[in-house]
């Protein structure tokens, strides 16, 4: 039995496995309508979350299978004092798979060690987002029809925002990527990413203004500042605003070069942008759904048949 807790967990073949029956999940959905049936999704989110929840229950929905779960710590047992190890081995008797988002990072981690049914990390507090990384992975694959030899600037949140961790985690592994941190002084990308890079000889660079470097990106991954993860408003409400990527910023970029957007987005982009080609963010939410597709079914071990059937 396997866990997703960090996109490392997968090696890069089998995320190209993934990804390939993501695609085919995309081309031949009818395929798959079945492919879950009499499997059960327990979604266990003890934050909030609009795309991560709903885009797995589609997932499963989509599969075949049903759903059940709770999108707010306040409405299970957390709020009487149950941990999440209990929380688990109870969740193993109702379901097949667990999607679990958490605000304190390693809490699915703890979850998964307890589990006797697949555990997926669907967000642990600053820390990892790995199914936010393959849904970025796939979108970047599906529409730059490659994962190496680019440039990619990462802006925003690059302190507490866990896509960023978990994308640059994932993205050392193919070659040819050279990473620009933009971001205010305050929020920069934590030293343990900086000195891994180092260390593995990976070309970045830090810059406070987006303006500066847009013309060199490929790729603008864009993020909300987590004002959640803030200690006081005080520094959120300064720092809030402190990117705003509009159509004048756009005429710097490349013509190919394409936004991300995790989502939500609050005010980094300007909804102008959203007419632009290369704003990229929507289609990005639709990849989730067939990654998450593709995911569900491989943890669950279920392959579909050649003539369109599955099995276990
Ligand atoms: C992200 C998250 O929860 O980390 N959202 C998401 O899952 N798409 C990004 C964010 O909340 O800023």
């Amino acid at each position: 039995m396997r866990h997703l807790m960090s996109p490392l967990d997968f090696t890069k073949e089998e995320l190209d496995k993934i990804f390939d029956l993501a695609g085919d999940i995309e081309r031949h959905p009818e395929k798959y309508a079945h492919a879950c049936s009499g499997k059960i999704l327990a979604t266990c989110f003890y934050e909030p979350s609009t795309r991560t929840r709903l885009s797995f229950e589609s997932a499963m929905t989509r599969l075949g299978g049903q759903v059940i779960g709770f999108s707010d710590a306040a409405s299970s047992s957390a709020s009487k004092g149950e941990s999440v190890s209990d929380t688990i081995r109870i969740i193993s008797c109702y379901a097949d798979i667990c999607a679990m988002r958490h605000p304190k990072e390693g809490a699915p981690m703890v979850a998964a060690e307890k589990s006797t049914i697949p555990v997926i990390n669907a967000g642990d507090g600053g820390h990892q987002h790995p199914t936010q990384t393959l849904t970025d992975l796939l979108t970047i694959r599906s529409l730059k029809g490659r994962l190496n030899d680019f440039t990619i600037g990462l802006c925003g949140d690059l302190k507490f925002g866990r896509t960023v961790h978990s994308l640059i985690n994932a993205l050392v592994r193919y070659s040819g990527i050279r990473f620009l941190f933009i971001s205010p002084e305050e929020l920069k990308v934590p030293d343990y990413i900086t000195d891994m890079l180092k260390e593995r000889g990976i070309p970045y660079e830090e810059v406070i203004r987006l303006e500066d470097v847009m013309p060199r990106l490929d790729l603008l991954y864009m993020t909300r500042v987590q004002k959640e993860r803030f200690f006081n408003e005080e520094d959120y409400v300064r720092l809030k605003d402190f990117y705003i990527l509009n159509e004048e910023k756009m005429k710097l970029a490349k013509e190919d070069m394409l936004i991300l957007h995790p989502l939500p987005r609050v005010n980094e982009i300007s909804v102008e942008v959203d007419e632009d080609p290369r704003a990229a963010y929507f289609k990005q939410a639709q990849y989730g759904v067939y990654v998450r597709m593709a995911l569900i079914l491989t943890l669950l071990n279920i392959q579909p048949l050649p003539e369109g059937g599955t099995s276990c």
